[in-house]
């Protein structure tokens, strides 16, 4: 059943909150429908683009329909005086953390709401290729729900059963994406030696395009065994990246990357 959405807020509005509009808008939802908290004059220009009515943090309390959504996207170093300002509002629709390694009870309990959820969005959301998990302490409840319809508007969810489990999803799909972007970062060096920046990205997009369709078609393992021809290059290539323990240097990034997660989850306990 569909159900209806009324106002979409976004308290901050750096990196994850303009991603996130982005890709709203992209999917039609009207501009009408969101409203930011924005203490950055800077973004006031993305704001005045795309026709977002910029709130104040004294104006939530107007706010009182259940259905009513806050992304609440401030860097955990300035989520005590957001929180602080949210529960002095008064406002009293549902809440959606997306701060990194802070758990749903402190937030919960800071504002003494049952209306949370925590959510860890992708900035691919801004092209409606976003990757999301959410997490809620109620599965079947409204709130999750909701959210849900609005991060799937923006690209795939994942409900977590656990919030444990937003560790491993922040390293692996949040940051992980980084990691592999550093890696093409270095491809591209070393097509830099035989390109020029414009052909190096037609090439870069080609490749990128088509890991789609090995995905769907092979999967990795089968798309590298059809590459890889016995002695030939890809082999020898790739027995060099096994010496090197290539695998491994990624499972110590991902495995740091959770270890920060749950330090900062340490910090605001
Ligand atoms: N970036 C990502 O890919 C990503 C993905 C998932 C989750 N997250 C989480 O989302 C949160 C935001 O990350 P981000 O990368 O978007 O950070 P960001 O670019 O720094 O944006 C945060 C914005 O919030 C503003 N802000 C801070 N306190 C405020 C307040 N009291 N009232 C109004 N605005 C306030 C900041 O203002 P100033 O500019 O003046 O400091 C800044 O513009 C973090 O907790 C992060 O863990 C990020």
């Amino acid at each position: 059943m569909e159900i209806d959405l009324n106002k979409i807020i976004f308290f901050g509005c750096g990196n994850i909150a303009q991603a996130l509009i982005l890709g709203l808008l992209r999917a039609k939802i009207s501009n009408k429908k969101i409203l930011v908290i924005n203490k950055n004059p800077m973004h006031d220009v993305f704001l005045k683009k795309y026709g977002i009515k910029r709130i104040y943090t004294n104006d939530l309390g107007k706010y009182k329909d259940h259905r009513d959504i806050l992304f609440l996207a401030v860097k955990p170093k300035d989520i005590r005086v957001a929180l602080d300002q949210l529960r002095l509002s008064n406002y009293s629709g549902i809440v959606c953390s997306l701060a990194a390694g802070i758990n749903l009870n402190k937030i919960s309990k800071s504002l003494s709401s049952d209306m949370v959820v925590r959510a860890m969005p992708t900035t691919a959301s801004a092209f409606g290729l976003g990757n999301s998990a959410i997490y809620s302490d109620a599965p079947k409840s409204l709130k999750l729900t909701l959210v849900k319809r609005i991060l799937e508007k923006v690209g795939s969810v994942l409900v977590l059963k656990q919030e444990k489990d937003m560790h491993g999803f922040t390293a692996a799909i949040g940051s992980g994406q980084a990691f592999l972007m550093k890696l093409l970062i270095e491809y591209d060096i070393e097509l830099s030696k035989i390109a020029n920046a414009k052909k190096r990205k037609e090439i870069l997009i080609n490749f990128i395009k088509s890991l789609v369709d090995h995905l769907k078609n092979d999967g990795f393992e089968k798309a590298i065994q059809k590459i890889a021809s016995k002695k030939g290059t890809t082999e020898a290539g790739l027995d060099t990246l096994k010496k090197l323990r290539g695998n491994t240097i990624l499972q110590e990034t991902f495995k740091a990357t959770k270890i920060r997660s749950k330090e900062i989850e340490n910090e605001f306990k």
